[in-house]
């Protein structure tokens, strides 16, 4: 199943798409290009990722070459943290659009629940003396999502969608939305896989779109480092042995194995990766399907919460926000 088709706007969503997460833009630029050259056509990027301006510049170039026409692509980028509020959609949307070099995003997502104040020169959160970052404690969901409908009505966004939101701020979104969120975008791998959350997209025509879907281990070494994570948070899920014996079987890579494990469930998979060979390998997962007993070995994986990376925690002082979605929500 190479596309997914969303609920109220029958678009299409590929089910491969390239993560752009840790990409330094010079490294990405010729690799979108690659990409695209490979048979990519969904690509996932962030505000937050700063390689908005590369993506945009490999699109160009390929559309100029005559490769293609942008409505064979599928680009999703995220209105940031710093600009969760009604009142700056538009301001961060069309930055980002002018950076994408497009008119319009196929998927729009609200990156995370919780907002923080924004230095507006530096379009950065403000952080006090102790590191803490600035809270915007008034951060509503019902009204920045009010917005983004206007914005999809003017044409600049094709479908909306959710990412790092729990079922109840999805929930309230879904009460009050006119377009209904469309895609829910959430760590999701063979240690998280996220059931419960999954059903409730489910019920809802959510498609859900999974992140880190081979547990990141291009991350591990900056977190370790950078944020003083412990290296047992990050899985080395590509040597699992239940997942080397499934690949073994089907003569695939521990990686395609847990790429198929996902797409075969109709979840949306966004691997990173800036190498040749891993590009084209994360796309090559449809010439074979899993049996039941296969599944089971890898849904049995499944840690819980237990398996979870990211939390936002490194970002001082977030889970005192309202919104932070990882705990019961205050309201
Ligand atoms: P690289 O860019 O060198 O290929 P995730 O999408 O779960 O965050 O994982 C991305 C990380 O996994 C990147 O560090 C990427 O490194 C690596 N990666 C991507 N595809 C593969 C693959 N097929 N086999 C092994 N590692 C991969």
């Amino acid at each position: 199943m190479k596309f997914i088709k969303l609920s109220q706007t029958d678009a299409l969503m590929p089910t491969v798409g390239l993560g752009t997460w840790q990409a330094e833009p010079d490294v990405l630029q010729p690799v979108i290009y690659e990409a695209l050259e490979l048979g990519y056509r969904h690509i996932d990027t962030a505000f937050n990722y700063n390689n908005e301006e590369a993506i945009g510049n490999a699109v160009k170039k390929w559309i100029d070459d005559g490769k293609g026409v942008r409505s064979d692509l599928f680009i999703t980028t995220k209105l940031p943290h710093v600009g969760n509020r009604a009142s700056d959609v538009e301001k961060f949307l069309n930055l980002q659009l002018k950076r994408l070099q497009t008119a319009y995003v196929d998927l729009y997502l609200i990156h995370v629940p919780f907002g923080f104040n924004c230095d507006h020169t530096t379009l950065t959160p403000k952080v006090d003396a102790d590191g803490n970052y600035e809270l915007d404690m008034e951060t509503d969901h019902i009204a920045t999502w009010k917005k983004l409908e206007d914005c999809q009505k003017s044409g600049l966004i094709r479908n909306l969608g959710l990412s790092n939101f729990n079922e109840a701020q999805i929930q309230a979104i879904w009460e009050s939305a006119t377009f209904k969120p469309q895609v829910l975008q959430v760590e999701l791998h063979a240690y998280f896989q996220q059931q419960e959350l999954r059903n409730y997209c489910t019920e809802h025509d959510i498609v859900v779109t999974a992140y880190a879907p081979l547990g990141s281990p291009g991350a591990k070494s900056h977190f370790v480092n950078k944020y003083k994570y412990s290296p047992g948070v990050f899985p080395d899920l590509l040597t699992v042995p239940e997942v080397v014996t499934i690949a073994k079987k089907f003569g695939k890579t521990p990686a395609q194995i847990l790429l198929h494990f996902l797409v075969q469930q109709k979840i949306v998979v966004i691997p990173k990766s800036t190498n040749k060979e891993r590009l084209q390998a994360n796309m090559d997962l449809y010439d074979f399907e899993m049996t039941q007993d296969d599944m089971n070995l890898l849904i049995r994986l499944d840690k819980g919460e237990k398996g979870r990376i990211f939390n936002f925690l490194f970002w001082k002082g977030v889970e005192n926000h309202p919104e932070y979605p990882f705990k019961e929500v205050k309201k």
